[in-house]
């Protein structure tokens, strides 16, 4: 009943507790200079029952142990002092939008571009923050020298199997002990109703094996770092959630050190609301695993008005009122704060205001409603590791 409580508290904060009103986000052409920002964890403002509700993201998650995240886009942090400041205040942890991919890190083979990395590293560091690795082994954003080397045959799969071992190896070891959990292979199924492994260069030259391969190398460059696979579009239960979990029983029957699941979280309000993901969630968090929302946003088509603006609200709480239904969700990531940064409008054409800050960094009311579900969340699972 306790849990059942939440859930109802989660949506409830979602659509009867918020102002449907003119929204503060861009909803077109730019609009008049926003007044000086607010600082978003300013002066608590008791809501009922003595809940002071408007705290930075990361205070209000600390009472649940649960770790709130940011994708970091990391010109972003060195150009843009307000950016800079907001990650560190909201964020309990941060993973690198790009720059810890391996066409960023190795372009060239065996030379590696640590720089932006380290950066993020060491901003971590600063604050406070639990990196979260992303990602070792992804079909997409690889080096020029890997792909081509494999379609022109001169890498075969002999060579591909020390390629990935010397890449996986050197990343995870520089980063040992600094980065608390790996997204060890990104998007490893085909979508649909009957999802099979993609043909990636990996599963082409290694065969499936790649990723308990993958996952072996990550666990011996670092032991203690958690080992996730992460996808999209597995948020509920569906055919391709379900692929994931038989792979991770699997993968756990052969004590191949998997330790989480990410899912990424990218929604789109043209979709049906993954209003099982608590029941998704869950039945990973029996098979012992960590899981974690790795990359939430939540885009539409614009301009926005009061009901998308409340379903953006609903599907921001949907999936943290999930994460806070199980017990071994560990983080709640956002794949971007600020809507100025926002990865949306550069892939989906009209489409954009995904993430919980405007491009003035003024809190939307999907902020807002992370902010009341954290704080009126009351029954904290007993998380450790943030
Ligand atoms: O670094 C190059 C730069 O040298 C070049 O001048 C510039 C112009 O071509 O491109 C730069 O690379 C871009 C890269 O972001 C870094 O900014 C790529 O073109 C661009 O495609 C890439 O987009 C990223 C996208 O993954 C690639 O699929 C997005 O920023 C990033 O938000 C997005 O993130 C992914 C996750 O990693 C996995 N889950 C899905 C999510 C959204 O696609």
């Amino acid at each position: 009943m306790r849990k059942l409580r939440i859930a109802l508290v989660g949506v409830l904060a979602a659509g009867a507790l918020y102002p449907i009103g003119p929204s503060t986000a861009s909803a077109g052409p730019a609009q008049a200079p926003a007044p000086a920002p607010q600082a978003l964890g300013g002066p608590a403002a008791h809501g009922p029952g003595g809940t002071s509700t408007d705290l930075p993201l990361r205070v209000l998650a600390r009472k649940h142990g649960l770790g709130i995240g940011t994708a970091v886009d990391m010109a972003a942090l060195e150009a843009d002092t307000e950016y800079r400041e907001l990650a560190a205040r909201e964020f309990s942890a941060v993973t690198a939008e790009n720059v810890m991919k391996w066409a960023e890190l190795e372009p060239t083979r065996g030379e590696y571009n640590w720089g932006p990395a380290d950066e993020l590293v060491e901003f971590a560091r600063r604050n406070g923050q639990k990196v979260h690795g992303h990602t070792l082994l992804w079909h997409s954003q690889l080096p020029a020298w890997l792909t081509d080397g494999v379609a022109d045959g001169s890498i075969d799969s002999a060579e591909l199997r020390d390629i990935v071992r010397n890449h996986i190896t050197t990343v995870v070891k520089r980063y040992r002990g600094k980065v608390r959990a790996w997204d060890v292979v990104n998007e490893a199924f085909t979508d649909g109703n009957f999802p099979v492994l993609r043909d990636t260069i990996f599963h082409q030259l290694l065969g499936p094996d790649y990723i308990a391969y993958a996952l072996r190398l990550a666990h011996a460059a670092d032991p203690k770092a958690k080992l996730f696979l992460n996808d999209y579009a597995i948020d509920n239960i569906n055919p391709k959630s379900t692929a994931y979990y038989e792979l991770a029983k699997q993968l756990r029957k052969q004590r191949v050190p998997m330790h989480g699941m990410g899912f990424q979280g990218h929604l789109d309000l043209q979709y049906p609301l993954p209003i099982d993901a608590p029941q998704n969630l869950a039945r990973f968090d029996k098979l012992g695993l960590e899981t974690a929302f790795t990359e939430v946003d939540v885009r539409f088509f614009l301009p926005i008005d009061t009901y998308k603006e409340a379903g953006q609200v609903g599907s921001f709480n949907t999936l943290l009122t999930a994460c806070l239904l199980t017990p071994r969700c560990v983080m709640f990531t956002v794949w971007g704060f600020t809507d100025k940064y926002s990865w949306v409008p550069g892939f989906f054409d009209g489409q954009g205001a995904a993430t919980p800050l405007d491009e003035n960094f003024q809190p939307k009311a999907a902020y807002r409603g992370l902010q009341q579900t954290l704080a009126v969340a009351s029954d904290p699972n007993s998380r450790r590791g943030f």
